[in-house]
């Protein structure tokens, strides 16, 4: 059911330093900051041929990529996003052989503008899943 891996999601908890470790140090492309205030986060997108990264990091302390660093101080991967064709039959898919999701479990408009959903961790071997119908 699940399509293309669309993104990884990095929290960081420094983003120049990340935006010149990922440009310089690995080569990549590597967009402007872009400041997402309905998720609480300036990201930063890596470009790579077949995917994209996508480096977050909080706006403030009531974020919660904010948490998460508090729990990760050096940053680490924050979630894992998967396309889908349908985003509402993948849910009730989903939900049907027993994956929780996160929230009101109503897809949201999410950071490229596409309906997006939250799956449980401890239901997907520790990764967060995201869902973006694409
Ligand atoms: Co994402």
């Amino acid at each position: 059911m699940i399509g293309r891996l669309n993104h990884v999601a990095i929290a960081v908890p420094d983003l120049e330093a990340a935006t010149t470790t990922y440009r310089d140090t690995l080569g990549a492309t590597v967009s402007e900051q872009k400041v997402e205030p309905k998720h609480g986060v300036t990201v930063v997108f890596v470009e790579l041929p077949n995917t994209k990264i996508e480096l977050l990091h909080p706006l403030d302390e009531n974020s919660p990529i904010a948490a998460f660093l508090s729990k990760n101080p050096s940053g680490g991967m924050h979630h894992i996003c998967y396309e889908v064709d349908d985003i509402i039959k993948a849910r009730d898919q989903m939900k049907s052989e027993g994956a929780r999701v996160l929230g009101d479990g109503e897809p949201k408009i999410g950071a490229h503008g596409k309906p997006v959903l939250f799956l449980h961790p401890r239901d997907f071997c520790g990764t967060l899943v995201e869902l973006e119908q694409a």
